[in-house]
């Protein structure tokens, strides 16, 4: 058959381990998807720092990878909005499936990249974009298609937890904590997006997107980061026999008017050393889904870093490229309950 070319847009932490992983297990690959996945670009900011990669396969212009007539699939780890948001709209355009993992893009324009997949007849997967290697987009798309979704609440930023968790267990200090976190691979470029809530709310919007089927965006998620807590804070919890953690609770609602509704919303919460969040340290997340026939289902891992996250984005290319062998799409971005998101006052 023929290969699957693949171009990855960006090499940080993540790009770097799906290169590494797609050489590493290209004969598992191979068998499991039907055809050999090839490589056939990345594309960096700045092609003279770059090393590791056959220097024929390292580009500066990501506009003119995407649409190349060998590229099947595009796997976009850029990061910001414009530059991808546009990369990956063209790709679409173009009949190239996409995978991305870039949450702040997809907080805000999940609906129009679905759209633009659906009209090409692609796919676009972003399984990495929320909670790094634990499957939770899927199931919710796939595995729950049949239940109706009422609450998704968890720990979705890794950055924040490890810092909460180093602060509780050691006492270490906030900017010592933070620092580690960014030379482990946890943080973001920027990690003000971390502490101050930002990216647990971009996995909130998708998250509460995809689970009731309707459209919230990150401006609709009230959010609150850590940066003011304390170790005394984490003390004073301790003796509540409670932890603090960053969650992100997105749930269906009947207002008192009987009109359904979503809330969603990010804070650093007490939470009871005897509930299952409490337990989650270091960077893992984990995510609590309650469904009205499933009950509750609880998914919990690395939810960041370079390996852990690029596995998912390797679970999405391996689905992508075995779709492009074997005809077939899917799962499918949906939006028809279209609950009104409540004004945060109300949540
Ligand atoms: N900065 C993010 C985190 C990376 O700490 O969870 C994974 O999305």
């Amino acid at each position: 058959r023929r290969p699957i070319g693949v171009a990855v847009l960006g090499m940080g932490n993540v790009g770097t381990e799906v290169v590494r992983i797609l050489h590493e297990n290209a004969e598992d690959l191979t068998a499991r998807v039907g055809a050999a996945i090839e490589l056939r670009g990345v594309a960096v900011r700045d092609i003279t720092r770059w090393r590791g990669v056959d220097a024929s396969l390292v580009t500066d212009d990501p506009a003119s990878l995407v649409v190349r007539d060998d590229v099947d699939i595009v796997v976009e780890l850029i990061g910001g909005i414009d530059l991808p948001r546009s990369l990956i709209r063209t790709a679409l355009e173009h009949g190239k499936s996409v995978v991305t993992a870039n949450k702040a893009l997809l907080a805000d324009y999940t609906g129009e990249l679905a759209s633009a997949a659906a009209d090409a007849k692609v796919d676009l997967y972003f399984e990495a974009a929320v909670a790094g290697a634990i499957p939770v987009i899927r199931p919710l798309m796939q595995s729950l298609a049949g239940d109706t979704v009422t609450r998704v609440a968890g720990i979705v930023n890794g950055t924040t937890n490890f810092i909460l968790s180093a602060m509780d267990a050691d006492g270490d200090d906030y900017d010592t904590v933070l620092a580690e976190a960014g030379r482990l691979g946890y943080a973001e470029a920027d990690p003000t997006a971390d502490v101050e809530g930002y990216d647990a709310a971009a996995k909130a919007a998708i998250l509460a997107s995809i689970a009731f089927h309707s459209r919230v965006t990150a401006a609709d998620v009230h959010r609150q980061g850590i940066s003011s807590i304390t170790v005394d804070d984490l003390e004073s919890a301790k003796k509540l026999d409670c932890t603090v953690k960053l969650l992100s609770i997105c749930e269906r609602f009947v207002d008192p008017d009987g009109r359904e509704r979503i809330s969603a919303r990010v804070y650093p919460a007490l939470v009871p050393l005897s509930h299952p969040l409490a337990g989650v340290g270091g960077a893992f997340n984990a995510v609590v889904v309650e469904a009205e026939n499933a009950g509750r289902l609880m998914f919990y891992g690395q939810g960041a870093g370079g390996a852990p996250t690029a596995s998912a984005v390797l679970g999405d290319l391996v689905m992508a490229a075995r779709n492009k062998v074997h005809g077939g799409r899917g799962p499918l971005e949906s939006t028809y309950a279209s609950l009104p998101v409540a004004p945060i006052d109300d949540a």
